[in-house]
């Protein structure tokens, strides 16, 4: 039986490897998990099944103030609208393991991540999903179709931003710098 929670130590080791292959050699580090076990902003959301971890989703809760160094969008009326929410709820990563998709592991993860949104008494939910050069964002249909999450404009090249290596993010997909986009989303509460 597939079942979701909270990240624990014991899940870092697979989550990471996870990470590795498909989000890119560059994205997030061991750190990045372990700051997720006792997180000061958000959470991080595993899927296990038999002791192993499926996928994970790591999601940032924050203020105004940090809308534009967590987001870094262009000056937009979504900009705006996300400057003015007390609480903003953010689906960062979300990545299932390849031998485990199309179970319905990303559903279920991104739907307890925008209950805990909830909870926490988040005012929107966001997420920046990465879409491919050819258009396509994998998250997409869980955003809209299950979430309810509406679709917005698209930034070229935005991963690079992300990351420290001087030729910009490895991208699995389309190498160093990466060409691909990051599609913003939001459903207001
Ligand atoms: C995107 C991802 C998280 C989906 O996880 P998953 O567990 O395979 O998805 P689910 O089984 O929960 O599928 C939910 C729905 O999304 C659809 N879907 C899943 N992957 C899809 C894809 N790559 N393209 C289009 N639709 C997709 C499914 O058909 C399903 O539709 P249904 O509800 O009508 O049956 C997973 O493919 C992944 O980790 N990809 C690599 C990393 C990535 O792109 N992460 C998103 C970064 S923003």
């Amino acid at each position: 039986m597939i079942t979701v929670g909270l990240i624990t130590s014991e899940d870092i080791p697979e989550a990471l490897k996870i990470s590795l292959r498909e989000l890119g050699s560059d994205y997030l580090s061991a750190e990045d998990f372990e700051e997720m076990i006792e997180p000061k902003d958000g959470f991080c959301m595993v899927a296990r099944e038999n002791g192993h971890v499926l996928g994970f989703s790591i999601c940032k809760e924050f203020g105004p103030e940090e809308v534009d160094d967590r987001l870094r969008l262009p000056h937009s009326p979504e900009r705006e609208m996300l400057l003015s929410k007390k609480k903003i709820g953010l689906l960062d990563s979300v990545s299932v393991s390849e031998n485990a998709r199309g179970l319905g592991v990303g559903r279920i993860m991104s739907e307890a991540c925008l209950a805990q949104f909830e909870r926490d008494g988040a005012e929107i939910m966001t997420a920046m999903a990465w879409e491919d050069v050819h258009g396509h964002a994998n998250i997409d249909h869980i955003l809209r179709n299950t979430l309810g999450i509406t679709r917005s404009f698209a930034l070229i090249g935005y991963w690079n931003q992300f990351v420290t290596s001087p030729k910009g993010h490895d991208c699995p997909m389309c190498g160093a710098p990466c060409k691909c986009y990051g599609r913003l989303y939001y459903r207001i509460f």
